[in-house]
């Protein structure tokens, strides 16, 4: 714990990551990609610049996992290169294998020449059929929590923060982009060039390459997708322009040039990554209504909570992700009205529900223990809701004004650094609750580190979904049928919320009448088809058992696809369906998706 006053303050470990950073710290990351979409590998050169902390580092050791290393050399400004002494760690499952390189007393960079595996966590090859146009292949990373070490050797803590520049070899006539500086109208020649000039964490390096469009969503504004989505991107995301001034009206400027996003092929693991300049984003908030675009604020939003001010340690999550959700709800409110963030509040808390009835309690707490762990198991609700139930807490307590000024004074404050739950704390106490009155009123260790919600936190509600409920009410009672059920005007979140309402058993019959009246499996709407298929697989109702292969041959992100196959797993008939859909599936999924089903399912190669 860190102590105030004259105690020396002990920076947080990072226990998910082998460097010796109380050492050496690693300042720049200067990349040499080949693209070998035959292979599935990066041929690669990585050179390291670093700054000595301790008076005897004589040694740098990085986090690598699955990498061919074939080289590795120092630099000196005296000496040019040589060959360096080094050796490679056995591999934990966890954490990859530590690269220990010996550092000659006169070095300032290290170049390591390497390359990957065709299986890295953190890498997705796509043949030309798994994408929209059939044509080229696909590529694209995913770094976060630690899968950058799969792709690059490197410093690969959160707490660290390093500038990037790469060169990028492609096949001719595919796209590069990565989160740093990219030109839109540059010529498809196969060979890039990228900078990052300002300080990033290791899982915000990013690059994805394949046959990509762009059109400009304002000046400082675009999307990047394949050429069958890049319309339907461009009209779902026009608001992005909007929501960058909202934000930047509420936090502070915008610090990171342009704010551009890039579609991915369906097999995306994740509903969005916020990679810096560049958010990743799933096809399937592509609904046709703006719908789904809540995500695109989420991602937003991490430009100040995450990537401007990010968690140290993985165990600070929260501080990225709470945040971040509390920010993306304002946007949302901004633009489309308090009805709307309220509705997709209440959303929230029913996923955090959902999560703290399956959560040991010790996973229930903000600031989670993940030592010997891995940092995706404290991805759940709890970062997310329970981080942003804290704020609104606090800006209850205060007022609206009171807090956004002091959310704009905190990323100032803290801007491009690294900081944990601790740092967070000091900084809440000395200017936000600086009266003994206001700190009483919140109880901020509690929330912290205590389990669940807290004893009277103030929780968002939605008379919209009132309405919903009392609907729900008359079809269950028997009193409407579904066809003169009062729906005219509900949006995508009254649907899934009507859906959540739903009495967990349903006759064959009452599903049968619910999709008639409401074309629920024809649906366009991801999220909608997603939350009928689980009403549905619980139900054991045949006809939608197509709509289901379908959806999980088509779609890879683990949110939408996982909740499915545990359905499914529940009973022996549905076991085997699941066995049998996963067979086909399997290796259309990403690496951190498939690893998620095969828990689910014990599948083994
Ligand atoms: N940074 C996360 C995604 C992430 C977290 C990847 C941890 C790997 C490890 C991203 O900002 C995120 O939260 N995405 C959400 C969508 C959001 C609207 C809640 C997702 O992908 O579902
Ligand atoms: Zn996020």
């Amino acid at each position: 714990m860190p102590e105030t006053g004259d105690v020396t303050v002990e920076r947080a470990r990072d226990v998910h990551s082998y460097a010796n950073l109380d050492e050496v710290r690693v300042t720049h990351v200067e990349l040499d990609l080949t693209v070998l979409f035959e292979e599935r590998q990066l041929r690669a050169a990585a050179m390291l610049s670093f700054e000595r902390v301790g008076d005897d580092a004589d040694v740098l050791v990085l986090d690598t996992r699955d990498l061919h290393i074939t080289a590795v050399e120092s630099w000196s400004a005296l000496g040019g290169f040589d060959p360096a002494t080094y050796a490679i760690g056995m591999p934990d499952p966890v954490l990859g294998s530590p690269l220990t390189i010996t550092l000659p007393p006169d070095a300032t960079r290290v170049r390591v020449t390497y390359e990957t595996s065709p299986d890295a966590s953190g890498l997705q090859w796509l043949l030309p059929e798994q994408t929209g146009g059939g044509e080229h292949p696909f590529m694209f990373t995913q770094s976060q929590a630690i899968h950058a070490r799969s792709w690059i050797p490197l410093q690969d803590s959160p707490g660290v923060r390093v500038t990037y520049g790469a060169r990028v070899k492609t096949p001719d006539g595919l796209r590069a982009v990565m989160s740093a500086g990219n030109d839109p109208n540059g010529p498809l020649d196969g060979s890039y060039r990228f900078d990052m000039p300002q300080p990033i964490p290791s899982y915000l390096i990013a690059l994805a390459v394949g046959e990509l469009d762009f059109r400009a969503l304002g000046d400082r504004a675009g999307v990047y997708a394949e050429p069958s989505l890049i319309l339907a991107a461009e009209s779902e995301f026009e608001d992005t322009a909007a929501m960058i001034e909202v934000a930047e009206q509420l936090y502070g400027p915008y610090r990171w040039d342009r704010y551009d996003l890039l579609v991915l092929p369906p097999s995306f693991p994740f509903g969005g990554m916020e990679n810096p300049r560049l958010t990743f984003a799933t096809p399937t908030i592509l609904a046709g209504d703006k719908s789904l675009v809540a995500l695109v604020a989420h991602e937003l939003a991490h430009s100040w909570s995450g990537n401007l001010v990010t968690n140290a340690t993985w165990r600070d999550f929260w501080l990225n992700e709470g945040f971040t959700v509390y920010i993306e709800r304002r946007i949302v409110e901004a633009l489309y009205g308090r009805a709307r963030a309220d509705m997709e509040g209440v959303l929230g808390v029913e996923a955090l529900n959902f999560d703290l009835e399956r959560l040991d309690s010790s996973d229930t707490v903000l600031h989670i223990n993940l030592d010997g762990r891995d940092p995706d198991e404290g991805m759940t609700q709890v970062a997310y809701e329970k981080g942003a139930l804290f704020l609104r807490q606090l800006e209850e307590l205060v007022g609206r004004t009171e807090f956004d000024r002091f959310l704009r004074g905190y990323f100032n404050h803290f801007s491009f650094q690294s900081i944990t739950t601790a740092d967070f704390e000091a900084y809440l106490r000395e200017n936000l609750l600086v009266t003994d009155a206001s700190s009483s009123r919140v109880a901020v260790d509690e929330w912290l580190r205590g389990f669940g919600i807290p004893e009277g936190a103030s929780m968002p509600s939605s008379d919209a979904f009132t309405l919903v409920e009392e609907q729900v009410a008359y079809w269950v009672g028997g009193d409407r049928t579904a066809a003169s059920l009062e729906v005219a005007g509900w949006t995508t979140f009254e649907w899934l919320h009507f859906l959540a309402q739903l009495p967990q058993s349903l006759s064959t019959s009452q599903l049968a009448e619910l999709d008639q009246a409401f074309e629920l499996t024809s649906s366009g709407n991801a999220e909608i088809v997603h939350q009928w298929l689980l009403i549905t697989i619980r139900n054991a109702y045949l006809p939608t058992r197509d709509r289901l292969e379908r959806y999980l041959l088509d779609i890879g992100r683990r949110k939408l696809v996982l909740p499915l196959y545990q359905a499914m797993a529940e009973t022996a008939d549905g076991r085997s369906l699941a066995m049998n859909i996963y067979r086909q599936a399997r290796p259309g999924y990403h690496p951190i998706t498939a690893n998620s089903v095969d828990a689910v399912l014990g599948w083994s190669e």
